[in-house]
C-alpha cells in the first residue's frame, strides 16, 4: 500500500474543507437537491450545470412540483444540457417517489437504484452525499485520481483496472474518516480531480495526496490513467426540411420518446443513403416520414454536431409541399405547425434550435418596420415566398 494510506481520507477531507468549490447544490443538501444535481452532473461539466440547476429548482422546487410537470415543461428547462433521457427519467422517478415513497427520496440504495435514471454511480453518489451512507462511486475524475495515486497500469475501464479500483475503494471506504463523512470525501475527490489532479497538467504542488502518490513518485502522473485510443466515431450526412405554411408557421415533428433526443421537436429529415444527394435525401425522408412531396427551394445553413457515438453534418433546406397536401406523422410521435413566436416553447436539440433561430431572424427581418408608414397595413405573410 502507498505510504500514509490510512491518512489519505483525513488529508483529503481537510483539503476539501478549505478548498472545496462553492457550488449551489452544496448548500442545503436536501435529498431532492442532491438528486437533481447528481443527475445533471452525469456526463456534464459543473460550469454548464450551474445555471440549469438554478433554473430547474426555481421551476420545480419540490418532488411534487416535478411529478406534476409535463414532459414538455421538463424538456424545455433541460434544453441544451444533452442526454435528454435524464430529464424524462427525473420526471418519471418523481411520480414514483410521490406515489410510493410519500414524496421522500428513499435512503436505501437498492430502492434508489430501482428509480429511473439512477445507476450504480449515481446511486452511490446520492447515498453518500444526501444520506451519509458510505457507498463508493466512481466517475471519470475519481478514476483518474485513483489511477495516479495507485499508479494503475491497466487501461482505463478495462476489467483489470475496474477490479483494482473496486479493491482500492473498498479499502478506503473501510476507514473511519470516510465512514464519518462519505459525502465530503466523495465531493473532495471530485474537486481534487476537477481543480488539482487535472487531466493534462496535474498541479501536484497543490495536492494533499502528493506525498502518497505512486505515479508522482515514478514521474508518470501524466501517463495515468492509461487510455486506449478510441475508434473514430461515424460521421453522418443529414438533410432536413424547413416547411412553412402561408402564415409563416413551420412544420415540426416530435421524436419518439425512447431514443436519442426522445420527446424533442425537430425539423423533419434524416440521414443520406449511399450515393444519395442531399436534395433526394430530404425529398425521400419527408415522403417516408410525412407522406407528402417536398420540393427543396434553397439551402438554409449547414450545421455540425457531435453526439456521443457519432457526429452529423446537417444541411437544411427551405422548400414547399403542395398547398392541398396534409402531412401525417407516420414515424414521428406528433406533428405541429409552430408559429414563429411559439418556436421557443418547443423543446429542441442544439442543431434544430439553431435552425429555428435562423428562421426567426429571417422572418423578423421580413416583417414590416413598425416605424414605417406601412405599419398599419396587413402583416407580410412570413414564409409566403415558400408556398408560392
Ligand atoms: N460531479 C458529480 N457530482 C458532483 C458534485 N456533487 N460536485 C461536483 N462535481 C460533481
Amino acid at each position: 500500500m502507498n505510504p500514509g494510506f490510512e491518512q489519505l481520507p483525513a488529508r483529503l477531507i481537510a483539503w476539501f474543507d478549505r478548498h472545496g468549490r462553492d457550488l449551489p447544490w452544496r448548500k442545503d443538501r436536501t435529498p431532492y437537491r442532491v438528486w437533481i444535481a447528481e443527475i445533471m452532473l452525469q456526463q456534464t461539466r459543473v460550469e454548464t450545470v450551474v445555471p440549469y440547476y438554478r433554473r430547474w429548482l426555481e421551476t420545480f422546487p419540490t418532488v411534487e412540483a416535478l411529478a406534476e410537470a409535463s414532459e414538455t415543461d421538463v424538456l424545455k428547462i433541460w434544453e441544451g444540457l444533452g442526454y435528454y433521457s435524464r430529464a424524462r427519467s427525473l420526471r418519471r422517478a418523481a411520480e414514483i417517489i410521490v406515489r410510493d415513497f410519500r414524496g421522500e427520496l428513499p435512503a436505501d440504495l437498492n430502492r434508489l437504484k430501482k428509480l429511473p435514471g439512477i445507476g450504480p454511480y449515481t446511486g452511490g453518489s446520492i447515498s453518500s452525499i444526501a444520506f451519509a451512507n458510505p457507498i463508493p462511486a466512481l466517475d471519470g475524475n475519481v478514476r483518474r485520481v485513483y489511477s495516479r495515486l495507485f499508479d494503475i497500469e491497466a487501461p482505463l475501464k478495462s476489467k483489470e483496472s475496474e477490479a483494482e479500483l473496486e479493491k482500492i475503494s473498498a479499502a478506503l471506504y473501510a476507514l473511519p474518516e470516510v465512514r464519518a463523512r462519505p459525502g465530503d470525501y466523495l465531493e473532495g475527490l471530485m474537486d481534487l480531480g476537477a481543480t488539482v489532479c487535472l487531466p493534462a497538467a496535474p498541479r501536484c504542488v497543490a495536492c494533499p495526496w502528493a506525498e502518497s502518490c505512486a505515479a508522482k513518485a515514478r514521474g508518470v502522473q501524466t501517463a495515468r490513467p492509461v487510455v486506449l485510443k478510441k475508434a473514430p466515431v461515424p460521421a453522418y450526412l443529414v438533410a432536413a426540411a424547413v416547411i412553412a405554411d402561408s402564415d409563416g408557421r413551420v412544420l415540426l415533428t416530435r421524436r419518439p420518446k425512447n431514443g436519442l433526443l426522445g420527446g424533442l421537436w425537430e425539423f423533419p429529415g434524416g440521414k443520406t443513403e449511399d450515393g444519395e444527394s442531399l436534395e433526394d435525401c430530404v425529398r425521400r425522408e419527408i415522403r417516408e416520414e410525412l407522406a407528402v412531396e417536398f420540393t427543396p427551394i434553397r439551402p438554409f445553413g449547414v450545421y455540425r454536431h457531435a453526439y456521443t457515438h457519432f457526429k452529423i453534418t446537417l444541411h437544411a433546406f427551405v422548400g414547399t409541399i403542395p398547398a392541398d397536401s396534409k402531412p401525417k406523422a407516420l414515424s414521428a410521435d406528433a406533428l405541429d405547425w409552430a408559429a414563429p413566436e411559439q418556436l421557443n416553447a418547443y423543446p429542441m436539440g442544439k442543431v434544430d434550435r439553431l435552425i429555428a433561430r435562423k428562421w426567426l431572424t429571417e422572418t423578423r427581418l421580413n416583417e414590416p418596420d413598425p416605424q414605417s408608414k406601412e405599419s398599419g397595413s396587413p402583416r407580410t405573410k412570413r414564409g409566403k415566398t415558400i408556398k408560392e
